[in-house]
């Protein structure tokens, strides 16, 4: 079963922007006092780097290669909306782009002739996002209890920005679902 290059590079943006991620994830980590929040944010990020894993075995195993790019969903986040500084900040980012991420690769998963390992890999990581997207949201929750009105406004800013992204990466990745 033949995988094309726009599928290899769809496949090298996903493992850079998951490594992306992980990365910021363990940077936040440096900077946290709160107990859980190291316990969460490590895991969280210790997960992230091993979707990039993943996704580098699988584009390997479809006859691909990985390669560097500077291209990442969070490098395009950082040119429309700046950097994410406080927790808030980056934990927000992150429920959007999980969201994002979640309901992307279900459309992926619909594509017709899928290579096997590709429908592995997204189906693994779906599990792990799921997980991801419950422990983040239970802790913007928590913060809005005292600061309600800044949560929801960084949010809503993400989400525009998100859809702005997401609309223009399909038009370049060329990604269309099941036809
Ligand atoms: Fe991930
Ligand atoms: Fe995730």
């Amino acid at each position: 079963m033949i995988v094309d290059n726009a599928e290899i590079s769809l496949l090298n943006f996903y493992r850079a922007s998951e490594l992306h991620g992980g990365l910021i994830l363990g940077q936040m980590v440096r900077r946290t006092r709160d107990p859980q929040l190291i316990l969460q944010l490590t895991r969280h990020s210790a997960e992230e780097v091993m979707h990039a894993q993943w996704w580098t075995e699988t584009i390997i195993a479809v006859g691909g290669q990985p390669a560097p790019v500077r291209d990442t969903y969070q490098n395009r986040y950082v040119e429309a909306v700046g950097t994410p500084v406080s927790t808030i900040e980056v934990l927000a980012l992150t429920q959007v782009f999980e969201r994002r991420v979640y309901r992307h690769f279900r459309l992926h998963l619909r594509r017709p002739g899928l290579h096997p390992a590709i429908v592995a890999t997204l189906r693994r990581m779906l599990e792990d996002e799921k997980r991801h997207l419950s422990w983040v949201q239970h802790w913007l929750e928590e913060q809005s209890k005292e600061r309600s009105a800044e949560v929801r406004s960084v949010i809503e800013r993400y989400v525009v920005a998100d859809r702005r992204i997401y609309d223009t990466l399909v038009l370049e990745y060329g990604f269309r679902s099941a036809a």
